[in-house]
């Protein structure tokens, strides 16, 4: 079954319309998001993840109507995302910003976390968590300290947390340096190995090129184009929009 079928979206700020009518399906694969700067793919996003409820159309997840639902209730049916503007908790630890991901039930205070929930079983999740995100040399470090790069890959490990399904990532490459980005595609991939679909939104065309196996490409709110790397690298409307201004 096709996990996720965004239908007929479309979205108005006000009088502004930042989508038009975009409709596309998941298959079992690594998607890339790509289009210039306001194209629409973080409102996409926010759409597909309950943070907006879209103006018209439809998400469907695992055959299930879900753009009425919540953020918390997204995450509890296996979908995660990360932030284009990273959020870690910057006053926890990466360990336990990782252990806030969990999904417990309740957490009245960061204290009351860290006294409560730092249990041996989390923990051994944690542990895995963040050897699988190369953090765990890191573990003690106050996230707001980390470099944007650790900063990034620790909002995965949050996500990952959540034993997502799918996995939404909002330019998790901006700001990272080359040998940077490419651990980051190596993590993504391993990720989607472990039999995690992935959803990447990516403003560096070379880097969606080489990770992703299919891409859809949003210019000015409109889905212009859809297929493969190479398909989508020679379609016209794509040049015109987006390679144009590299
Ligand atoms: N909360 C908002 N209120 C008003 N306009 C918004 C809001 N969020 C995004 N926009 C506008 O919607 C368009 C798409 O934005 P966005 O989805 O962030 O694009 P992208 O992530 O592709 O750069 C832009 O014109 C942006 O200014
Ligand atoms: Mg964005």
């Amino acid at each position: 079954m096709t996990l996720l079928e965004v239908k007929h979206i479309s979205h108005w700020f006000g009088g502004l319309q930042a989508l038009k009518d975009v409709s596309f399906q998941t298959q079992d694969e690594i998607l890339g998001l790509i289009g210039p700067n306001g194209a629409g793919k973080t409102t996409l996003f926010n759409v597909i993840s309950g943070f907006i409820t879209p103006t018209k159309g439809e998400v469907i997840y695992e055959g299930q109507r879900i753009h009425h639902l919540r953020p918390y209730q997204t995450v509890r049916l296996g979908m995660a995302r990360t932030f284009q503007i990273v959020k870690p908790f910057a006053t926890l630890t990466v360990e336990e910003n990782v252990l806030t991901g969990l999904g417990m039930p309740y957490y009245p205070t960061s204290k009351a976390l860290v006294q409560r929930y730092k249990t041996a079983p989390n923990l051994e999740k944690v542990e895995e968590i963040l050897t699988t995100t190369h953090l765990k040399e890191y573990r003690e470090f106050p996230a707001a300290k980390l470099p944007i790069g650790l900063q990034r890959r620790l909002e995965i490990a949050r996500a990952l947390a959540t034993q997502p399904k799918l996995l939404l990532l909002d330019e998790p490459a901006a700001g990272l340096v080359s040998q940077e980005a490419t651990e980051l595609s190596d993590l993504i991939l391993a990720l989607f190995h472990q039999g995690i679909q992935i959803i990447v939104i990516e403003h560096n065309m070379r880097f969606a090129m080489n990770l992703c196996q299919r891409i859809v490409v949003l210019n000015q709110g409109e889905l212009i184009a859809h297929g493969t790397p190479s398909e989508v690298q020679n379609n016209e409307k794509v040049i015109n929009a987006y390679l144009g201004q590299e």
